[in-house]
């Protein structure tokens, strides 16, 4: 008789077989840094992520540095909102404060999008309800020029604006800065389960939606065409959002565009889990990493998740 089980009756075998591994190299940390803030303040639905001021931010990442994680995004959320001409000191002077401490122990993305910025909340420069699309292009370059001076190892563009990566990689180029990364969120869907973050980062529109500039989940087509044309414009690394409703497309961007494709785990996916936790429905720590080898399993090559600081106590190695 055929025994598929045969290979299943203990763990050694189990192991011996698992096809899909990973470490913490490969999780990035995200963390939010809010201007003004004194201490933190809890974000609903995130368990142990907060928003953080200066020195409670450093603190956090000197525990995380402890815990095993190498990768961090960073969400800046300036004090002031303004329609254009966004100031970038307050998130550079932080960047700057992270790198003095910290050098290169630690590899620093920083989330590149205006939702944090606009009096509005959309990811871009508007003229009345209209995008004013080269206003846009020329803010996110000035904004990724200000982190990579400020010394951000690779900046990370997630307002899906088009040309908004060449535009940013042709900036970073021109100042001498061909090596910093582009890690560009290339198919970002408009998504039920970007709640908690949008409290987090106090970005919700304040009127409409995304719709106009982030993908339609009913579209497979447009949604590797998104990457493609990121990889075209010369982005480094690729990723799909959320990734647990975008597992179908990890496999054939990677393959269409020969880059690295990641899964960012939004933070409505990670409060799911947390939620059925707290019901007793699930134990969150084996539902996680469950989680996390199907994002692997589907051809992810990195996952940004807001549990990576706790990948070392779940067992993952390196
Ligand atoms: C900003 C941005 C969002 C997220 C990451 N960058 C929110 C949005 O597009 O509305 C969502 C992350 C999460 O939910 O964890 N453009």
């Amino acid at each position: 008789m055929k025994r598929l089980m045969r290979l299943r009756a203990s763990p050694h075998l189990r192991d011996l077989c698992a096809e899909t591994e990973f470490n913490r190299a490969q999780l990035i940390q995200p963390l939010f840094v809010v201007e003004g803030l004194e201490s933190e303040e809890p974000i609903p639905g995130l368990r142990d992520n907060v928003r953080h001021g200066g020195s409670s931010l450093l603190a956090q990442i000197e525990r995380d540095l402890a815990a095993g994680v190498t990768q961090f995004l960073l969400f800046p959320v300036p004090g002031q909102k303004k329609e254009k001409g966004f100031a970038h000191r307050f998130t550079a002077d932080t960047i700057g404060a992270i790198r003095r401490q910290f050098g290169d122990n630690l590899s620093l993305w920083i989330d590149t999008c205006l939702c944090s910025y606009t009096t509005h909340g959309h990811c871009a420069v508007l003229e009345g309800s209209r995008i004013d699309h080269q206003a846009t292009l020329d803010e996110m370059a000035n904004a990724a020029l200000a982190f990579a001076e400020a010394g951000a190892h690779g900046i990370s563009p997630s307002d899906m604006m088009d040309g908004r990566v060449a535009r940013i990689r042709a900036a970073l180029d021109e100042r001498g800065m061909d090596l910093v990364p582009v890690m560009s969120y290339s198919t970002k869907f408009a998504s039920n389960f970007y709640g908690p973050f949008r409290n987090a980062a106090d970005s919700a529109p304040q009127f409409g939606d995304r719709r106009h500039y982030q993908l339609d989940v009913r579209n497979r087509s447009g949604a590797i065409a998104a990457s493609i044309r990121c990889a075209e414009e010369g982005a480094d690394l690729l990723m799909v959002k959320p990734g647990g409703t975008s597992l179908d497309l990890i496999a054939p961007i990677s393959e269409r565009t020969g880059l690295p494709v990641g899964a960012y785990q939004v933070s409505g996916e990670y409060e799911g889990l947390s939620l059925l936790a707290e019901n007793g429905l699930v134990n969150f720590d084996e539902a996680l990493l469950e989680t996390w080898h199907v994002f692997k399993r589907a051809g992810a090559q990195f996952i940004i998740t807001y549990g990576a600081r706790e990948a070392r106590r779940l067992g993952i190695g390196r």
